[in-house]
């Protein structure tokens, strides 16, 4: 059994080249493909198994969650709890299809890393423009979505927006202007005293919108955008009164692209609050090998994370941890 810590997951991580990101994204795309496939399937001719996850709120108001899931060739749950006060964190157990407990995985970085790697499916089907980025959020998920966007893509220019300050982002922009030269990166703050006029013309000149924040208002109205295509993400809501976007915004294109119809019709307070209905969803599991997006309108892509994703993305980290030599390993457990 391999234990890996957050520094190991990091390492792992940290080490991809944009050809590992390619056939992981290609993996993790066929992943989803069987989750989508997988409601036309009876139970027991299921490869994957999505129930839903369970959540308990204690007595002091920190609030479990239970996210059990099977892909066949390992089965898992994580366990994560949102506390009161300070970051999510927890574990994904990993079991062989016997039963065999065969890694304990710090929970915190894979769950950024999945999220915004299921961003990355869509980011790298769509054909348009990507060199303007805007990033709002300045934590773990904004960070993935930045670092695997810089892998995938050619980018100008990335403007991180946030509430109060830099957050993780300060110290990785100063890492990512010696990696990447030729790229712009600039922080924009809500107190600045011309934020909004900042945010419209960003917008505007933006080709790209990532959404990491737990938001319950927009950040922005419809109208700081143009008739302009763009690529919107969200990925912070899980919540009936969470929104990052407007119901116009959401509306803006031909169909809202989703992980998971069930979960987003449920927990995604963007789609709930725009009266949304499974017509207008495709899940990106439904999207064809080889298909590219050539939508008219934004491309916009809410995603609210399944266990699936986490089972699947622990199983590869621990396969790169053996190749690698890293982590701890318990025999006789
Ligand atoms: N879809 C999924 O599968 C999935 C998975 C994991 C997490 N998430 C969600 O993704 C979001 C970001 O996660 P994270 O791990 O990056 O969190 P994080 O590290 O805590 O960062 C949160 C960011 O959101 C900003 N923020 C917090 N409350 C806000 C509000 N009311 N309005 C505007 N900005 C706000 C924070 O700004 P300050 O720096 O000013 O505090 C910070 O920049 C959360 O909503 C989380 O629940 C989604």
């Amino acid at each position: 059994m391999l234990v890996l810590r957050e520094n190991d997951i990091l390492t792992l991580l940290g080490g991809l080249s944009p050809a590992d990101t390619r056939d992981l994204l290609a993996k993790f795309h066929n992943l989803l493909r069987q989750y989508s496939n997988s409601v036309y399937q009876k139970s027991s001719e299921r490869l994957i198994h999505q129930p839903e996850r369970i959540s308990i709120v204690t007595k002091n108001g920190n609030t479990a969650l239970f996210m059990p899931s099977s892909v066949t060739t390992s089965t898992g749950v994580k366990v994560v709890t949102v506390p009161v006060k300070g970051l999510i964190k927890g574990s994904i157990n990993v079991f062989s299809p016997d039963g065999d407990l065969v890694g304990v995985l710090n929970a915190a970085e894979i769950t950024a890393f999945r999220t915004s790697l299921a961003v990355m499916i869509p980011f790298e089907l769509y054909q348009g423009d990507k060199k303007n980025i805007i990033v709002f959020g300045a934590g773990r998920q904004a960070e993935w979505h930045i670092k695997l966007a810089l892998l995938l893509a050619d980018v100008d220019h990335i403007t991180v927006i946030n509430r109060s300050g830099p957050g993780r982002i300060g110290e990785l922009f100063e890492t990512l202007r010696s990696n990447y030269p030729k790229t712009q990166f600039d922080i924009l703050l809500k107190h600045d005293p011309k934020y909004n006029a900042s945010l419209e013309a960003r917008l505007k000149d933006a080709a790209v919108v990532f959404c990491c924040t737990p938001s319950v208002e927009p950040h922005f109205p419809a109208s700081y955008l143009d008739s302009k295509q763009r690529f919107i993400s969200l990925i912070g809501s899980y919540k009936p009164h969470m929104q990052e976007i407007d119901a116009k915004t959401l509306r803006s294109g031909e169909r809202i692209y989703v992980d998971t119809k069930e979960g987003c019709l449920v927990e995604a307070g963007e789609l709930i609050m725009a009266n949304v209905n499974e017509a207008q969803l495709l899940e990106i599991g439904e999207i064809p090998n080889g298909t590219v997006l050539k939508d008219s309108g934004n491309v916009v892509f809410k995603c609210v994370g399944m266990g699936v994703m986490d089972v699947f993305m622990a199983s590869e980290l621990l396969e790169m941890a053996k190749v690698k030599d890293l982590g701890l390993t318990v025999d006789d457990f």
